[in-house]
Parts: C-alpha cells; structure tokens; sequence
C-alpha cells in the first residue's frame, strides 16, 4: 500500500528574508513528491503586509498538491491577518485526509511575537479530535521549546493548556509546528511533537534551508528531514500509537559545527582544496590548512572532526591523493561534505 504523504514546510518569509531560488528548488522536489496535502505552518510573510501575501498566494500557486496553511506571528504583524484571510482562507481550518483529522489554528496575537491559542480554538480543536483517528494539530508556535536554539524559551502562553489537552484528546496524535526556524521532533506520552525549519528564509539556523516529509501508513508513520540543497536524512520510524525511538542525536549533530584539517606539505594547494570546501560546505563547517611539522599539530588534530592527508600522514581520516585534478577535489569535497553533514 502507498503511504499517504504530507509535505510539512514551514517560515517561507515572502519579503526581505525571502530567497527565491531556495523556494523553486523546494517546491519542484516537493510536486515530485506527490503529496497528498503541503502544510504550511506560518510566518508566510515577513512584516504582514499585502505585497507579501500576493507574492506568496502566486508563488505558492506553483505547488500542485492542496495546502493547509495557518498564520505566523509575522503575518500578524501590520494587521496582516487580513491579507492571510484574503489569499489563504480562515485562520483556523480543518480536513480529514483518510485516518487523520487535520486541525489548524492560529496561535497569533496582535502585535506581538508571543503565541496564544486561547480557549475557544482550543474547545474547537477537541471536538474535532476522534479517539479512533490519528489527531494531528498544526499551528506556528512551540508547545514545547524547542532546545539549542539560542532562545530556548517557551512562547506559547497556554502551553500547559494545550499540553493538557493533548494528553486529553489527541489519543496517538502529532502536532506540527514552526517559528523557531529548527527542525527538531520529540515526543510527549502518545503525542509526537514535529517542528519544521524555514523553507525559504535566509535566516537558516540549520546547515541549509529544509522541510519535513511525513509518511504514513496503518501502524507507523515515518519522518523524513530533506534538505533543499543537501539531500534526505531520515529521522525515524514511528509507531502511532506506541513508543518512539527518540531521534535527538540526529538534530544534535546536524546542528554541531565540523572542523576539517587538511594536512600537506603542499600548503598552496592544501589552501586551494580547503578554500573549496568552504565555499561548497553549509555554515557549519570549515576547513583550515596544517603542514605535518606544524608545532601545534597535535593541539589541531584534537579539535578537528575530520582529517584530510594529501600524502601519508598516520592520523589522518583520509589520505587523497596530492596531484588529483581540481574536478575530483570538487567531487571529493562535495562527498566529504555530504559525509560530514550525515555522520551522526
Ligand atoms: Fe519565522
Ligand atoms: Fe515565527
């Protein structure tokens, strides 16, 4: 049996943050996906104001699947809820897609960057949860904290609200969300708590811009990280209604910086190669250059995550060899990055 896909992006950030090509690059692999439903989980925009949204209401007319898009604090601000009401429909909606109760709400407030459901979307949301169905909630803002991030405060003000409810009503549910431009997913006794990065943002606290693919089939449902540059790592297999494998270590790692040390006595051209990597490598990587009889070499190697030798040197991860041409050094690097980037 197929498994019924969702596409979950999130922060696209039409306006100043907005990188187009990012954005068509997504959105090409994303139809190649066929899913059956793209979730947008807010901050379409970047200041709320009506030429974002049009930008946005046109572009995102490129994504052949069906959208279920819910407001960002950012498209609150300037009044633009009602550009969102124009272009994108109510601010709180719902759809049931097979087994699974899609409820979306919005968790804005006027002029301000905090979020709040309040009880009136939160009754909502409860009675259209189904014990018998997989109850899944989206909204823009964190119901838990989303950790190293830098602002690991929690900005949903009714959290232990919605917390509560969740463990009420949403019996084997999943709840997505945005915000913090992060990709992370944890889980909360039967109830798995998924945040997206930004699509398209160039405030990308990952190494690259990057959306979530959902899979689901009877009994589990499997979750997927693709990168918009970068590729696919997946980051588990699911069961709905029992325990999951925590997949922490996967976010950890794709979030920790990587040092690389090419070690030659060819300095120049150890230069040329590391000032490749760094120019094909995301922000988290750097690559600087040793040569074996360095003084501090052994206080270099200790920091390094990886290290390349352009000749025999006993401590390296990876001896190349010294007169390989600049083609293979670019294919060498480009799988050392993609190396680096899924080593976790
Ligand atoms: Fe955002
Ligand atoms: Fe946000």
């Amino acid at each position: 049996m197929e498994p019924l896909r969702i596409v979950h992006i999130s922060d696209t950030h039409f306006g100043d943050e907005f990188r187009p090509e990012k954005f068509k690059k997504a959105v090409k692999q994303i139809n190649a996906l066929e899913p059956e439903l793209v979730i947008l989980s807010g901050d379409i925009a970047t200041w709320g104001i009506h030429r974002e949204f049009r930008d946005a209401y046109e572009a995102l007319a490129d994504i052949k699947s069906e959208l279920f898009i819910v407001p960002g604090n950012h498209d609150a601000r300037n009044d633009g809820l009602k550009y969102f009401r124009l272009y994108f429909g109510d601010v709180k909606k719902s759809i049931r897609l097979d087994d699974i109760i899609i409820a979306g709400v919005n968790s804005t407030l006027p002029d301000s960057d905090d979020g709040y459901v309040g009880e009136e979307q939160r009754r909502w949301v409860e009675k259209k949860f189904r014990n018998s169905c997989i109850n899944m909630l989206v909204l823009h803002h964190h119901v838990i904290p989303v950790p190293h991030t830098g602002r690991n405060r929690n900005v949903l003000i009714d959290a232990g609200e919605i917390v509560e409810s969740l463990m009420l009503h949403c019996h084997g549910g999943v709840v997505l969300a945005g915000h913090r431009h992060v990709p992370y997913s944890t889980k909360l006794l039967r109830t798995h708590i998924i945040h997206a990065g930004t699509l398209s943002s160039y405030k990308v606290l990952m190494p690259d811009q990057n959306y979530n693919i959902l899979e689901f089939n009877e009994e589990f449902f499997r979750l997927k990280l693709r990168f918009v540059e970068h590729g696919e790592i997946g980051i588990g297999r699911f069961a709905i209604k029992h325990g999951m494998p925590e997949a922490i270590s996967i976010y950890h790692s794709l979030t920790s910086t990587k040092r690389v040390l090419f070690v030659a006595t060819d300095v120049e051209r150890a230069r040329g190669m590391a000032d490749v990597f760094n120019r094909l490598s995301p922000e988290n990587m750097h690559a600087s250059v040793v040569t074996p009889d360095n003084r501090r070499i052994r206080e270099l190697l200790t920091g390094a995550d990886y290290v390349v030798a352009l000749e025999d040197f006993k401590n390296a991860d990876d001896v190349w060899k010294a007169d390989i041409g600049e083609k293979e050094v670019e294919k060498k690097i480009r799988e050392l990055v993609e190396k680096l980037l899924r080593d976790v």
